[in-house]
């Protein structure tokens, strides 16, 4: 049975993930900041749990012992949003948003690479935004271009063990219900603006991500999960 680390794996698409990788027979490992939350969902799905914060290297060295047995793939879903203009930024957030995005899955690497089976991979997250620049996402589009970068360097680095990106567009996975009555004016906007005409939905993530663990012959490429929505004029 193939063991995986789902990284951000106690709520939205990285839950999703694990719950999917229980459905197909992976032996599945729940990593979040939050152990308890965590726990709920490992215990409900049949997984375990183990805290992984991409903020803090020290969690990411104590999960590596922990699964020194061997692990064959890593999905790392955290962001750690600073949507502002230029003139607004803050040096600590956007730390922050660069860890969670880039800097987290590297010390992954570091940590993982002596685990990790050499038939194995990881997939990073990266999402539309990087190919869409607009005000108010300049952190967020600069650190996911760098996972398309991120995910191409670390393939070569880490090789013969796979790994790759995934960009999705707007999802309605969870994330968004923050904005409360202004949710479903988002989801109607970012499906005018792709080709298909939707929103995306956590499925179109979650099997992308199944696949990439079984593409034996695809490493170092982001896949672009968002009905083309980069392909079209804002
Ligand atoms: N949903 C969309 O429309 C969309 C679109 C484009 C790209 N994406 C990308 O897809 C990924 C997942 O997004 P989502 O929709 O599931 O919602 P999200 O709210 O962006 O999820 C982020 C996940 O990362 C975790 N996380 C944040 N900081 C962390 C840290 N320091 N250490 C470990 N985990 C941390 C969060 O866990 P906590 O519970 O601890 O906060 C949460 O599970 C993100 O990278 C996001 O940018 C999403």
């Amino acid at each position: 049975m193939e063991r995986i680390l789902v990284i951000g794996g106690a709520r939205a698409l990285g839950a999703a993930v694990a719950r999917r990788a229980v459905k197909d027979g992976y032996d599945v490992v729940v990593g979040a900041r939050d152990l308890a939350a965590a726990e709920v969902l490992a215990s409900e799905i049949g997984a375990t749990a183990v805290r992984v914060d991409l903020q803090d290297e020290s969690t990411l060295a104590a999960a590596a012992q922990l699964l020194k047995d061997g692990i064959d793939h890593i999905v790392t879903t955290g962001s750690a949003p600073h949507d502002v203009r230029a003139t607004e930024l803050d040096r600590d957030k956007l730390l922050a948003a660069f860890t969670a995005k880039v800097i987290g899955p590297m010390l992954v690497a570091k940590h993982f690479a002596p685990v990790l089976r050499p038939t194995g991979s990881m997939v990073l997250f990266s999402g539309v935004v990087g190919w869409r620049p607009g005000r108010g996402s300049l952190v967020k589009g600069v650190t996911n271009g760098a996972v398309e970068y991120a995910a191409r360097h670390l393939a070569a680095d880490l090789a013969p063990v796979r790994v790759n990106a995934v960009s999705p567009g707007v999802v309605d996975s969870g994330a968004w219900d923050r904005l409360g009555d202004k949710k479903t004016a988002l989801l109607s906007k970012s499906a005018e603006g792709t080709f298909v005409g939707r929103h995306g939905e956590v499925d179109d993530v979650v099997d992308t991500v199944m696949w990439l663990l079984r593409a034996g012959f695809v490493s170092g490429e982001t896949i672009h999960i968002e009905g083309g929505a980069r392909h079209r004029s804002a």
